[in-house]
């Protein structure tokens, strides 16, 4: 039992390239964000588990005796394992969800619920390895993605900048600081929906998407490449590399069938102030990537926000290479951060 608050933290993340290719076993590049999503673990005397999500409208409560009570023993306790049809079937008569709930909402308490159970109950939520918090990461993702290549857990554990192939992980050494704006366009996708989309055009014309994949493959190591060289001396040419890379991966994205016409106004708006832009992780609405230069002037950077925020999407500004999951002192929050955990 914790005797005081703990507060951790890991990044957001996205895939720079090789999102969907990294599916059929080629290589991803993913990094960390400097936006991160905070956790704050706090003893309560009143015999509850709070789960408190407010980004996404979510507060339960559960008695901790009633949790004790419950059968849980269709869950392999402390194991890392995967959550079986069954086994899911199981939890949502634990959590009093209907059978056929698959919205994000109910799909996140059952991953805590999952998660919950398996780690606390068998008191095994210790000082564990980066391997092990990144593991049950992974089967948290399956519980809402059914079945993830993993590249997402492992970066917004590791942090920084990582190459990711067939569960094969490797940072690259000091990435540049590279600055892109995310935009979120609100479209609301289902990740399993596009992977299997993906899947079945692959099975459908082999020869056609198979290269697709390749090509992607290519783009990914490219970019490895670049960013090694441009850690040692980065130069402007670098980044209209960067930039023919993102256009060219997004035009085989849309290939795949990924894309969404929200996601080509986003390359439209911000290819009308000279920036390039793609899509980034599962497509099909969600978010994009706009790669800053570092020439650009902030009142152009501010320009392009507005005309994306006139088209109904959110923006962060942000830079790549992020710390990955860490744990805070209070005393060392800087005060906005601070602030913001108040109000959780
Ligand atoms: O949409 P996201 O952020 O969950 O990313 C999905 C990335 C895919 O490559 C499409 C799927 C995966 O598991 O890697």
């Amino acid at each position: 039992m914790l005797s005081e608050v703990l507060l951790v933290s890991a990044p957001g993340k996205v895939i720079l390239h090789g999102e969907h290719a990294v599916v059929h076993g080629k290589v991803a590049l993913a990094v960390a964000l400097n936006l991160r999503t905070f956790l704050r673990l706090q003893p309560h005397s009143n015999g509850k588990v709070d789960l408190n999500l407010p980004n996404i409208g979510i507060q339960r409560a559960w008695d901790v005796a009633k949790l004790q009570m419950l059968d849980t023993s269709f869950l392999k306790q402390g194991d890392v394992t995967a959550l079986t049809p069954e086994q899911m079937e199981k939890l949502k008569e634990v959590a009093g969800f209907p059978e056929d709930c698959a919205d994000h909402e109910h799909l996140a308490v059952l991953s805590f619920l999952y998660l919950y159970l398996s780690i606390c109950q068998s008191q095994r939520w210790t000082e564990e390895s980066l391997e092990l918090i990144n593991k049950w990461a992974f089967q948290g993702e399956r519980v809402i993605h059914g079945n993830p290549s993993g590249v997402d857990n492992a970066v917004s554990t590791w942090g920084g900048a990582l190459r990711y192939q067939q569960g094969k992980i490797s940072s690259l050494k000091r990435p540049p600081a590279l600055k892109i704006l995310l935009t979120n366009t609100k479209v609301p996708r289902s990740t399993k929906a596009l992977v299997a989309g993906v899947r079945s055009r692959l099975l459908k014309f082999p020869e056609i998407v198979a290269p697709l994949l390749t090509s992607i493959d290519a783009i990914s190591l490219e970019c490895e490449r670049l960013l090694g060289e441009m850690a040692a001396a980065p130069a402007p040419e670098h980044y209209l590399v960067l930039e023919e890379l993102i256009d060219m991966n997004q035009h085989h994205l849309n290939a795949l069938g990924v894309g969404h016409a929200s996601l080509d106004r986003l390359c439209q708006v911000t290819m009308a102030h000279g920036l390039h832009s793609k899509l980034t992780g599962a497509g099909g609405g969600g978010c994009g990537i706009t790669l800053l230069r570092p020439d650009l002037e902030q009142p152009e950077v501010e320009a392009m926000k507005q005309a994306l925020t006139s088209c109904g999407f959110d923006c962060w500004e942000t830079s790549i290479g992020a710390p990955g999951v860490s744990v805070h002192m209070a005393a060392s929050l800087d005060p906005p951060v601070r602030q913001a955990l108040d109000g959780l």
